[in-house]
C-alpha cells in the first residue's frame, strides 16, 4: 500500500474504508458496488488547491471522471468549479450546485443547442477547438444579445508521453487549434461582437506522470501570450492548463504537485494571469474501488480463472487500454497464487487482471479493483443486458450512503417503445 490507496486499506485482514469493512459493505448494498471515499475526493481537491494559493484561481472537476450528483455536489461544496463536454454534464453540474460561473465548456463537436444552454446558464467560458466552432458561438450570442467569453483550446504539439488513446497534445490529435501562426490567425476574432477572447486553453493528454509537457506548454503559452497582448487582445487574462495529473495505479512515480504548481505559477503570475484547471482523474481516481462477488473457480487448459459477478461493462479500462488496476481479496488469508480475474460477459477482453498474484480466492470472496473512481462508473454500459452497478459513498463521519441504486431489470427496458 502506498498514500495514494490511503483511503482504502487493510486493518488486520479486512479492507476497509474509515473503518468499514469492504465485506460487509458488499453484502448490504449488494454486488457489483463501486465503493467512493469523500474523504479522497476532498483532500485531493485541497491539496490542488494549497498548491495554487500563489495564483488567482479556479479548479474545474472533470465531470466526465466520475459524473455521480452527489459527487459533483461534494465538489461544489467545497468549492470547486466544473469542465463539462455535453449537455448532459452541463444539467448534472448545474443541477448539483456547481457555480455556473466557475463551469467550462469542452469538447470538439459542441451541437448549436448545448452552445445556447451553456450561453443561457451563464458558464464562465466555452473552451473553442475550431474556428468553425468559433462562428457558431458568436452567431448564437449575437441573436441573444450577449457577448460569449471564450477561450481557444491550442494544440501545442507537446508529446505527453502517456498512452496514445489518452494524448491529446499531439499534431495528429482531433483536439485544439493548431499553434503555429495562431497570432494572425486569431485576428479574426476582433470583428466577432459575440465573443470575447479571454483565455488560452491546452489539455495536453492523461495519466500525465512527469511535469516537463506541462512546462512546455506553459513555456509556448508564456510567448503566445506576448504575442497577442501586442496585438490588442486585452481581455486577454486567463490560461487554462488542462487536467492531466497522473495518479498511482501499480508503480507509478507521478509528480509531486507542489512542483507542478510552482513551475505554472512561476510562468503564468508575473504576467497578472489567472489560471484556470481542470483535473479529473487526479481528484476521483484513488477515491473509489470496484467490488465484485466471486461466482465461480475454474480451472481453464492452462490457467486458473476467479470468475466475479463484475464485468467489462461496468469497468472497460484494463479491457479497452490494457490498464493496470490492483485487484485484492477483500479478506487476506495466508499464502498467494496466480489467476485471471475476469467477469461473465461474452468476450475474451472481459477480464480485470491477469496472470497476478493475489491471495487464495474462493467462490462467494469478494474482491476489490483499486483505483476505480475515474473514467470507470463513468464509461459502463448496460453491454450483455448487465445491469448498472450501484454506488455508495463513505462519508468522512464513517457513515456510508447509497448514491445510485442497482438499476432493476425494468430500467434496462425504460426508454423503449
Ligand atoms: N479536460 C479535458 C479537455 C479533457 O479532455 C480531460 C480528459 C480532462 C480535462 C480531465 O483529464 P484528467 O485530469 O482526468 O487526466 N478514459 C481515459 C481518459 C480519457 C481522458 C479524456 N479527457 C482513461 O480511462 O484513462
Amino acid at each position: 500500500m502506498n498514500r495514494y490507496d490511503s483511503y482504502f486499506t487493510f486493518e488486520g485482514n479486512d479492507l476497509v474504508c474509515e473503518g468499514l469493512k469492504i465485506d460487509d459493505l458488499a453484502r448490504e448494498f449488494g454486488t457489483p458496488l463501486y465503493v467512493y471515499s469523500e474523504r479522497g475526493f476532498r483532500e485531493r481537491y485541497r491539496e490542488l488547491d494549497g498548491a495554487l494559493s500563489d495564483i488567482e484561481h479556479t479548479i474545474c472537476y472533470s465531470v466526465k471522471t466520475n459524473y455521480n450528483m452527489s459527487l459533483i455536489r461534494v465538489m461544489a461544496e467545497i468549492g470547486s468549479g466544473a469542465d463539462v463536454v455535453s449537455g448532459g454534464e452541463l444539467y448534472r453540474s448545474l443541477k448539483a450546485g456547481i457555480a455556473p460561473d466557475k463551469i467550462v465548456f469542452a469538447g470538439v463537436g459542441k451541437t448549436a443547442e448545448e452552445i445556447a444552454f451553456g450561453i443561457d446558464s451563464g458558464i464562465l467560458m466555452f473552451n473553442c477547438e475550431s474556428f468553425r466552432e468559433i462562428e457558431e458561438i458568436d452567431r448564437i450570442s449575437r441573436e441573444k444579445k450577449k457577448v460569449t467569453d471564450i477561450a481557444v483550446r491550442v494544440n501545442p504539439d507537446v508529446d505527453a508521453d502517456t498512452h496514445r488513446y489518452i494524448t491529446t497534445g499531439k499534431k495528429e490529435n482531433k483536439f485544439g487549434i493548431p499553434i503555429e501562426g495562431l497570432t494572425a490567425r486569431l485576428a479574426v476574432l476582433k470583428k466577432l461582437e459575440g465573443v470575447r477572447l479571454r483565455g488560452l486553453h491546452a489539455h495536453i493528454g492523461s495519466q500525465i506522470t512527469s511535469v516537463s509537457p506541462f512546462l512546455q506548454t506553459a513555456d509556448k503559452f508564456v510567448s503566445l501570450i506576448g504575442e497577442l497582448h501586442s496585438e490588442g487582445f486585452d481581455s486577454l487574462d486567463c490560461i487554462n492548463m488542462g487536467g492531466g495529473l497522473g495518479i498511482v495505479y501499480n508503480d507509478e512515480r507521478p509528480f509531486d504537485v507542489g512542483a507542478w504548481a510552482a513551475g505554472i505559477i512561476g510562468r503564468l503570475k508575473p504576467l497578472g494571469l489567472k489560471l484556470v484547471v481542470e483535473p479529473g482523474r487526479y481528484i476521483s481516481g484513488n477515491g473509489g474501488i470496484f467490488v465484485v462477488r466471486v461466482t465461480y473457480r475454474k480451472e481453464g487448459g492452462s490457467k486458473t480463472f476467479i470468475i466475479t459477478d463484475g464485468g467489462m461493462n461496468d469497468l472497460i479500462r484494463p479491457s479497452l487500454y490494457g490498464s493496470y488496476h490492483r485487484v485484492v481479496n477483500c479478506r487476506l488469508r495466508e499464502g498467494s497464487e496466480k489467476v485471471d480475474v475476469v467477469g461473465p460477459v461474452c468476450e475474451s477482453g472481459d477480464f480485470f487482471a491477469k496472470d497476478r498474484d493475489i491471495t487464495p480466492t474462493k467462490q462467494g470472496d469478494c474482491v476489490a479493483v483499486m483505483s476505480a473512481g475515474a473514467y470507470c462508473m463513468s464509461m459502463a454500459s448496460r453491454y450483455n443486458s448487465r445491469r448498472l452497478p450501484a454506488e455508495v459513498l463513505v462519508g468522512e463521519d464513517g457513515r456510508c450512503r447509497l448514491i445510485r441504486r442497482r438499476d432493476s431489470f425494468e430500467d434496462l427496458l425504460r426508454n423503449e417503445t
